[in-house]
């Protein structure tokens, strides 16, 4: 009997450990502890064994089992290391991870932010009003006659009711001096409308940035003081600026601001709109607050307006204004 248990050990060990395979391990299994494993064989043969012979074979095959069963536990686990190792021996873990890349503001935003300091520090707070506006916040108030082409259908987005998609954000001029006693000075950064055909100069909705100062004894010496301060800001000491004559119905004088500088070609840009506040938007402000603290013989004002895309294809020679708005992360991560 020891000898046949001893025999059966050494063969079952060696099956156990050139398992090279769950399958096979799990057959070697079956082979000694199955139900009919050889093992769980002899083990059966325990009923004829004489009563006295019992303890000492009932050991002997309590001690085969055992190291069969170590040996199998054994096995398995080199397997699932080997399995393991084998997962990552094509993995390189001291290469660095990859990383969310970090985003950045749009260069528009970058470009507001910037104009937004600015004006700031002259002074300017910031002032908003509706995108949907009505049609004397965006026209009458600004002096603006009926037939004058920009209240066109053909360039203006007009709702049933009546209400637009204001053309300019000058309507917001009109909006803080309806609520507002002067002086104010406000800068209001926000979106216009109008029915342009997209392409690469037009955006049928861009961005604008309106400013107005009124007080006492405002005078086109601070108008041009202050855009000329703003534009050499922008793009730098050297920078030409000419104030070309122009017509807005409300403002008088008006005039176009053009900024020209070697640095970008020394051409001249055509960038703004500007001029003194009309006095006959002064006089719709006064009937609609029904007080004269706006009377035009006591207060006096500047206004200007300039488009952001514009501007920034401009200071960061941008071919296409499209580029602006098409998310392009090629083109966006340049700035
Ligand atoms: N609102 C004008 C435009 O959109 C610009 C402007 C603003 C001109 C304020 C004069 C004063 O073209």
């Amino acid at each position: 009997m020891q000898q046949q248990v001893d025999a059966l050990r050494s063969e079952a060990l060696e099956l156990i450990a050139s398992a090279h395979d769950a399958a096979s391990l799990e057959a070697a299994r079956l082979k000694y502890l199955g139900k009919s494993g050889a093992i769980t064989a002899l083990s059966e043969g325990m009923r004829n064994v004489p009563k006295e012979e019992r303890p000492v074979i009932g050991k002997l095959l309590n001690d085969l089992r055992a190291a069969v069963t170590a040996a199998l536990e054994d096995s398995q686990k080199r397997l699932l290391e080997a399995a393991d190792l084998a997962a990552f021996a094509s993995l390189d873990l001291s290469l660095p991870g990859t990383f969310p890349s970090p985003g950045t503001l749009h260069p528009l935003t970058q470009l507001m932010d910037r104009a937004v300091r600015c004006f700031r520090r002259m002074g300017f707070a910031i002032a908003d009003g509706p995108d949907i506006e009505t049609e004397w916040h965006c026209f009458d108030a600004l002096n603006t006659p009926p037939d004058h082409p920009a209240r066109n259908e053909q360039d203006t987005f007009y709702l049933p009711d009546g209400r637009l998609l204001r053309s300019h954000t000058s309507s917001v001029q009109i909006r803080v001096m309806e609520t507002t006693p002067p002086p104010v000075r406000i800068i209001a950064p926000g979106s216009a409308y109008r029915r342009d055909e997209v392409d690469a100069t037009h955006l049928a909705q861009f961005t604008q940035m309106e400013g107005l100062y009124v007080a006492e004894k405002v005078s086109l010496a601070d108008l041009k003081g202050t855009l000329e301060f703003f534009f050499r800001e922008l793009f730098g000491a050297g920078t030409d600026i000419q104030f070309r004559p122009h017509f807005f119905p409300f403002t008088e004088p008006s005039y176009e601001i053009d900024i020209r500088t070697e640095a970008l070609g020394g051409e001249w840009m055509e960038l703004a709109g500007c001029g003194m506040v009309d006095p006959a938007v002064f006089e719709a402000i006064c009937e609609r607050r029904g007080d004269r603290i706006y009377d035009p013989e006591k207060v006096s004002g500047f206004a200007f307006g300039f488009g952001l895309e514009r501007l920034a294809m401009n200071l960061s020679r941008i071919p296409d204004i499209r580029m602006l708005v098409e998310n392009d992360l090629r083109f966006l991560k340049q700035f």
